[in-house]
């Protein structure tokens, strides 16, 4: 029997990839602020420790797979959705790999971005650069001078753009690939979960997310990414390796269509 983790499971995306897990008799240990195993807040510095030593115990110090799914969007205070976003995937991620280092030959991790990355204008390099920096003040810095309600779209996809880039950086390291640990990530467009209802409800985002452009035809469906996110924990995911998994209806396609992959010179 394997033992998981994932955080968020008590709705939308992580709590179908939680059932869905479960019927393949894999062992879930859920991390949610809510209606989970372990409930704490990730968006606080106490409850992403108390989560990862709780983890721990009731692993026994040794996991085969977490999915960080925990997460919020707009509309939700910057500081906060960056916190919750960022740091509190960051610090699972730092604080469960020994025990994923220590799980089934392989382990896999599914870190859960967003196509908010590719598809949002205008993130600045600096706010995404100081949470890789783990440098909560310049970041909170950076949010305070973004001044229109449009910008907390902005916060939303810069916690999500350092999520992929710890990915693309950390993955092939020897404290990950070589350790046995498959990390990747998969960028999900627009899901019908809370989520995206609390976004579509809202009177300045609400707009913006009901039109936008999904060339397959409709939102997408939690299961549909909970399929993806089994399969990236298990041996079809043996080489993958700081892979972004975009599962979106072709939003990212058809907005950048040219813009990567990139070539470069040397
Ligand atoms: P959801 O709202 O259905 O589930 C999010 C879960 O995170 C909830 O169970 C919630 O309680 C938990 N959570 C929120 N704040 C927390 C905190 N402070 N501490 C611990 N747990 C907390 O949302 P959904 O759509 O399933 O989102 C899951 C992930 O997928 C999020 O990271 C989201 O950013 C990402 N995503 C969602 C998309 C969508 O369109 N639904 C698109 C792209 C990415």
């Amino acid at each position: 029997m394997s033992t998981i983790a994932i955080t968020g499971s008590g709705s939308g995306i992580g709590a179908a990839t939680r059932e869905l897990m479960e019927s393949q008799a894999v062992d879930v240990i859920g991390i949610d602020i809510q209606n989970a195993e372990i409930e704490a807040d990730l968006g606080t510095p106490e409850g992403r420790q108390r989560a990862i030593a709780s983890t721990l115990d009731m692993a026994g110090g040794k996991l085969d797979g977490l999915v960080t799914c925990a997460g919020v969007s707009v509309p939700f205070d910057p500081k906060l959705m960056l916190s919750i976003n960022w740091f509190g995937t960051m610090e699972l991620l730092e604080g469960l790999k020994d025990s994923l280092a220590k799980g089934n030959e392989n382990s896999y991790v599914v870190a859960v971005s967003s196509n908010s990355t590719t598809i949002t204008p205008n993130i600045p390099d600096e706010l995404v650069n100081a949470c890789l920096d783990r440098d909560e003040q310049t970041a909170s810095e950076v949010l305070d001078g973004l001044e229109s309600p449009q910008d907390m779209a902005i916060a939303y996809a810069a916690s999500k753009l350092a999520v992929a880039r710890y990915v693309r950086m950390n993955a092939p390291s020897e404290d990950w690939a070589g350790n046995g640990i498959r990390l990747n990530a998969i960028c999900p467009g627009a899901i019908m979960t809370p989520l995206l209802k609390n976004s579509i409800n809202d009177p300045v985002f609400g707009p913006a997310v009901e039109h936008l452009p999904i060339p397959v035809g409709d939102f997408g469906s939690p299961d549909l990414i909970a399929k993806w996110i089994a399969m990236m924990l298990s041996p079809a995911a043996d080489f993958m390796c700081g892979s972004l998994v975009y599962v979106d209806g072709g939003s990212d396609a058809l907005i950048r269509p040219n813009d990567w992959p990139r070539s470069f010179s040397i």
